[in-house]
Parts: structure tokens; sequence; C-alpha cells
């Protein structure tokens, strides 16, 4: 594929890479591409990163109607960039789609555009440990409509944002709220896509919770508020006496690509390792007879956050004496050797950029 560039006349300087943050700092160059009912998905390009001119009327800022997805790109010791399963992402964007009624795109297409885009901005990719380049595709509805039905016009664009080590202090477990009054997703709605409204409804939970002192809410089924579905944005798993458990996805849960890549390696190691409904109440009672060893949430932006204790309601317990457990770090360390370069990639899930 030729893609058309166009490079931007002046480059922006190079943040300080020992105090990245996350989400603050944007490269030079993005990927757009444009869908029209007559031409489908057409004109993609590389063009100098910048803002998006849009009629207030747009669809996306009144109903919603757009997708994203997450994923970075790494600079190994040897200087090599790779991305991780980047496949499983533009997969996802298209079952996103799906649910959003959003036409889907060329996978293939998106991931050459996006490996060129790596390689013209190749210089953003930080080169202190641990730190990486974020990458967000995002589509959204574009007509200038104003009613509720789906677009006829679409914008996909993809654009990269280098991020900081996520543990600059170390591997602290996190404190999390049992969220009994609001709910993320249900069943039959739209949990399971990567789309804005979920992040939008999650938000007054998350601040309340913050406020309180707590650093993510663990979110209950929509229906019984019984069974656990996910942490803050990421997935969650729990070591109860030896079996490593994660949720079910039934439709409400984001199916994460680091919660795959964790059940994965699980099963690679030999683990038990289970996709199962489990009750906020299991959990409590695995507590109190000694039989929860670990909790820990998966994502891309954390890989694993051990979590060290969770409230429900009036009662507090605390997982693991407060301590990360062995299998978080042995996930954690596996998971980030793989993405670094420094470990042999079990299941092809490095693409090579540079
Ligand atoms: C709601 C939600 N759940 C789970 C995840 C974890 O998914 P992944 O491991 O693909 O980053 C994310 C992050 O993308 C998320 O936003």
């Amino acid at each position: 594929m030729k893609l058309p560039v166009t490079l931007a006349k002046t480059l922006k300087s190079k943040p300080d890479e020992t105090q990245l943050g996350f989400g603050t700092k944007f490269t030079d160059h993005m990927f757009n591409m444009d869908y029209a009912p007559d031409k489908g998905w057409h004109n993609p390009r590389i063009e100098p990163y910048g803002p998006v001119a849009m009629d207030p009327a747009t669809m996306v800022l009144h109903y919603g109607q757009g997708v994203f997805e997450g994923l970075k790109a790494y600079r190994t010791a040897s200087g090599r960039i790779q991305l991780f399963r980047p496949q499983d992402n533009f997969r996802r964007l298209n079952r996103s789609n799906d649910i959003m009624c959003i036409p889907r795109f060329d996978e293939s297409l998106a991931l050459e555009a996006l490996k060129e885009l790596v390689r013209i901005e190749k210089d953003w990719v930080p080169r202190v440990p641990e730190t990486s380049l974020y990458i967000r595709p995002t589509i959204f509805a574009s007509d200038p409509f104003l009613g509720v039905r789906a677009s006829h016009t679409y914008r996909f664009f993809i654009i990269l944002c280098p991020v900081g080590a996520y543990y600059p202090e170390g591997f602290n477990p996190v404190k999390i709220l049992v969220e009994k009054e609001h709910v993320r997703a249900v069943p039959g709605g739209t949990g399971e896509a990567k789309t804005l409204g979920n992040y939008a409804a999650s938000l007054l939970a998350g601040q309340k919770a913050h406020d309180a002192g707590f650093t993510q809410v663990l979110w209950l089924d929509g229906v019984e508020r019984k069974y656990i579905e996910e942490v803050g944005s990421m997935n969650i798993f729990f070591v109860l006496d030896g079996e490593v458990v994660s949720p079910a996805l039934q439709g409400s849960i984001l199916p994460g690509i680091t919660r795959d890549t964790v059940l994965q390696l699980g099963r690679l190691w030999g683990l038990n390792v289970a996709e199962r409904r489990i009750s906020i109440d299991e959990v409590l009672k695995a507590n109190q007879t000694g039989r929860l060893q670990e909790v820990f949430g998966s994502g891309t932006a954390a890989v694993i956050s051990p979590v060290g204790q969770i409230t429900y309601g009036n009662q507090t317990v605390t997982v693991g004496n407060g301590q990360v457990g062995p299998l978080a770090k042995r996930f954690y360390a596996a998971i980030t050797d793989i993405q670094y370069g420094r470990a042999q990639d079990p299941k092809d899930w490095i693409v090579p950029v540079v």
C-alpha cells in the first residue's frame, strides 16, 4: 500500500522522557481516513497532527457514536520498535463498530498505516525503561445532523502519545471500592464495545471513589449487583487457592487483550485458569477462609495492577497482607519482557515496525 504522506513543516521539540506522564503530549503526525456511503472507507493518509474542524452539529458530539482503541509501541534495548498484538486491537475496534452501527474497515490496511505512522514517528518512541508510545485509533460519526440515527459519514484517525512508566515509584497495590449503586454496563448494552458512553457512564462513580480515598471502582453486574465485572477501566483477576479466575465475558465486559494474554500465559505455564462468574460474596468468603491469595487488574496502560484492599459497604478486606502477590509479579514481568523484547514471544504477539 502506498499511503500519501504530508510531512509537518516544523517539528515539535521532544519532551523530557523522564517526565512524560500519560496522555498530554502528542507527536507530529496522525493518520486520517474518511467514510462516505458512496465511497466506503477512502482517502487514507498521514498528515501533520492538528485539530479536527467540526460543525457544532457533528453527530458524535450529540449522540456519542464513536469507538476507540488503546495499544502501545515499545522500543527494545537493541533499538527495535515493536507493537504488541495490534491485530487484536483492530479486530476489537471492528467489533465495537458492529455494536455501534459504524461500518467496518480493512484491518490489514489499518495495521500497515499504523506501522507507517510509527516508522515516521520513530524518534518519539521513548528510550527510558518502561516508557512507550501510546497509540489511540478513534472512529467518530461525522454527519452534521441533529436527530437520532446512525451517521452516514465517519472519520477514522490514529494519534500517538509518548507515555511514562506506569509505576515510576514501584509496583504498589491499590485500594478499590466495590460500587453498589452505579453500574458501568448491562447485558444487552454496549459494555463489550470500546465506545465513548461507557467511559462517560463510569465517571461519577470513579469521582466518588477517588473523593473517598480509593484508586479504582470495582464494578458489579448491572442486574443482580452481585457478580464482579471489571475494575476501573481494567479487567480483573482473582487467585483463589491457586485457581486464576477472571469473570467470564458475557456481553457487558470489555474483552481485554491483556486479559487474554494473562489467560494464555497462565495456561501455557500449566496454571489452573478459569473464566467464570465470580461473586463479591465468593471473594469475601474466600478471604475469610484464607483462600483469597491475590487480586489484580489487567490492561494496556498498567499491564498488571495489584489490588491490596477491597472495601464493600462497611467491610474492608486486605488481600495478601497488602503486598504484591507472586502471580501478579510473574505476569507483569513476563508480559513486559515480551513487549520490550527481553524474552521470547511465545505466541506471535509481536509485530516489528523498525
Ligand atoms: C473498560 C475497559 N476494560 C478493560 C480494559 C483492558 O483492555 P486491554 O487489556 O485491551 O487494554 C480497558 C482498556 O482498554 C477498558 O477500557
